[in-house]
């Protein structure tokens, strides 16, 4: 058996996990994984040469993917995987889903059964890194004063597909358009506001940027200003982590403890990644 080394990095959250061979994953190498994964937030596994089928192998360890809405980009091998990308072919049309996600949001959070975690695995990356910025949301919120671990203990978001800071759909950093047939598949969710995570039961804020657009028995305005307030809080510079990645890294994080923002790529520079999103084994609420 090959001995795993789990090397914390820098920052609120991250670690890069060495001498793993994904072609040859046994239970205990994913046990390493997983338990690196509930300690640290984000996994990094570095140097993998896996085809698409290998690659769903490893997010099925975690739980059930699910195809993303945006199905113009699902990987030919399978639909379980999303092609990032903001390459275009010869005419000019989209390769993969280009600018997406680059705002503070948790993944899936505009679905009943939320994602447990995601996973991308690096094809291109431009020179000189361009890395997923990542928010400790567990760390946030054990910091916050016991009156308002109080105050907001129990109480229960709406959710929507959508950025709620930014609703312009030619902005680069709203929610990816949907076309007409797919909006129609969104409705409003609920989420607590704080999440005991199903596996280690620790509590985190839980997707206070991104797709929460009120707060159950308040108004508008009073639940909205509720969650920038938690917002700005728990997107502090000391909750965050910008861990860099190569071609060949597989990275995994964990949706519940986390909020996580894409990088904006100039269009000169080219990064694509194929990112596969397992879900929780049910609703939150
Ligand atoms: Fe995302």
């Amino acid at each position: 058996m090959v001995k795993l080394a789990v090397r914390k990095l820098p920052g609120a959250a991250g670690c890069e996990i060495e001498g793993l061979d994904l072609r040859w994953l046994d239970d205990s190498a994913f046990d390493t994984i997983e338990m690196a994964l509930h300690e640290h937030l984000v996994a990094i596994l570095p140097g993998q040469s896996i085809g698409p089928k290998s690659f769903l192998g490893l997010a099925q360890r975690f739980g059930t993917p699910e195809p993303h809405i945006i199905d113009q980009f699902h990987h030919k091998v399978d639909p379980n995987i999303l092609i990032l990308s903001n390459r275009v072919d010869e005419k000019g049309e989209p390769l993969g889903l280009a600018d997406g996600g680059t705002y503070f949001h948790t993944d899936y959070s505009y679905l009943p059964t939320p994602a447990r975690c995601t996973l991308l695995y690096a094809q291109e990356i431009p020179k000189g890194g361009a890395g997923t910025t990542f928010a400790n949301q567990r760390q946030a919120y054990e910091d916050l004063p016991d009156a308002t671990k109080e105050q907001i203990d129990g109480l229960v978001c709406r959710h929507h597909y959508g950025n709620r800071d930014n609703l312009d759909e030619a902005s680069r950093t709203a929610a990816s358009k949907l076309n007409d047939a797919q909006k129609t598949k969104m409705d409003w969710v609920r989420h607590p506001l704080v999440r005991r995570h199903p596996h280690t039961g620790k509590k985190s804020l839980y997707a206070v940027s991104g797709s929460s657009f009120g707060v159950e028995g308040m108004g508008d305005n009073e639940g909205r200003a509720l969650l920038d307030d938690i917002k700005a809080h728990a997107t502090q510079e000391k909750y965050r982590a910008t861990p860099s990645y190569k071609p060949g890294d597989v990275i995994i994080w964990d949706n519940c403890s986390l909020l996580h923002a894409a990088p904006l790529i100039e269009a000169s520079q080219h990064r694509t990644l194929w990112r596969i999103t397992v879900k929780e084994q049910g609703p939150t609420v």
